[in-house]
């Protein structure tokens, strides 16, 4: 039997309970795993709050990223093995202690990559991955605001960023989430909830503006992160923690002939080669050192709903992963 949480209605966190699943039996091309950590990542929220379209007819297990140990193979797989530590991130039906997962999906984890880093920075380092090499392509010597910066894809992300070069301003609520963010290769932060974060960015380049702005934060942000461009600056639109910016217009682009993208991991994992190449990239910075990955909140699987309260209120820094 499998221990799931699931929500049966689009509502807050009380919405979330547990329900038992008869164990799967893997089909031909899919693998059993049993789980040993589950990321939980903002997207869980937006399905669950019905913020996105809910995909099911039935209750909905959420969570879209983990790890664990095969222990039952389909016809047809012969590149995993019975005892191998594997890793995934697809939409949704990840808060559960075993499932099948079609072959395609899963990763091999390196010695050296633990499982709850694994489940931390499956979902949050590819995104990391596609947003610096796949939706802005940055170059050394470029400046660049990442928002959320303290979050978990944002430590990643400025990690990654400093290796490579950038200058990274950052910005995050409180003075607590600078100091760390700074620790992660953040060169300036600006705490936006007591700061403009417009005006340090014009101050901190000296009026020049960053060539790209990562906004995950949405309705409270995008028209800021605007006005902190260059002139042909990027805007990688890649979240809405705040909510959607439903007042965004084409037309707010030809402030500055900007160019502006929406993407979503999945389009880039969709690709086996990508999922193959952008994983091995970040399990490779994971081993060397370049990435740390912050586990910083744990909780019970059964206490799942905790973790999206303490996620929604911005209490959390880093990753937060579920234990089965
Ligand atoms: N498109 C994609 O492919 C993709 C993939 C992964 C993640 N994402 C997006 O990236 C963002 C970060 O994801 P994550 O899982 O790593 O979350 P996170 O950054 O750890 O948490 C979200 C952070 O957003 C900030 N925030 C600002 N306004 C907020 C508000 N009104 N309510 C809640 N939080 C607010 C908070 O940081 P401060 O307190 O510092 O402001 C909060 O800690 C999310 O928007 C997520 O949807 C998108």
């Amino acid at each position: 039997m499998a221990i799931a949480i699931a929500a049966s209605v689009a509502g807050g966190p009380e919405v979330l309970h547990q329900i038992d699943l008869p164990t799967p039996s893997p089909k031909t091309g899919e693998v059993l795993v049993q789980h040993t950590a589950i990321g939980v990542n903002f997207i869980d929220t937006y399905f669950r709050s019905g913020l996105y379209p809910w995909p099911v007819e039935s209750d909905l297990v959420l969570g879209s990223e983990a790890a664990g140990v095969v222990v039952a193979l389909g016809d047809g797989v012969s590149n995993y093995a019975i005892g191998d530590r594997v890793a995934y991130t697809i939409p949704n039906g990840a808060y559960v202690s075993e499932r099948v997962v079609d072959a395609k999906h899963l990763v091999k984890l390196p010695d050296g990559v633990s499982d709850d880093v694994a489940a931390a920075s499956m979902l949050k380092g590819l995104t990391a991955h596609y947003l610096l090499h796949r939706s802005y392509p940055v170059q050394k010597g470029q400046t660049v605001l990442f928002h959320a910066a303290a979050g978990g894809v944002g430590l990643i992300a400025g990690q990654w960023l400093a290796a490579k070069g950038v200058t990274v301003i950052g910005t995050a609520g409180g003075p607590e989430k600078c100091a760390l963010a700074a620790k992660h290769g953040y060169a300036q932060m600006i705490d936006y909830k007591s700061e403009d974060f417009v005006t340090r960015v014009a101050e901190i380049t000296n009026g020049a503006g960053v060539d790209a702005v990562y906004d995950s934060i949405g309705k409270d942000t995008i028209a800021g992160s605007l006005n902190c461009l260059k002139t042909f600056g990027t805007l990688v639109n890649f979240g809405q923690s705040s909510g959607p910016a439903l007042d965004f217009k084409l037309s707010d682009l030809a402030a500055g002939s900007f160019t502006v993208t929406r993407p979503v991991l999945f389009h880039f994992t969709a690709d086996r080669s990508y999922l193959e190449s952008a994983s091995a990239s970040l399990f490779e910075m994971i081993q060397n050192g370049t990435l740390k990955i912050n586990v910083n909140q744990r909780y019970d699987l059964t206490n799942a709903a905790d973790a999206h309260r303490a996620l929604e209120a911005r209490q959390t820094t880093g990753s937060t992963v579920l234990i089965p």
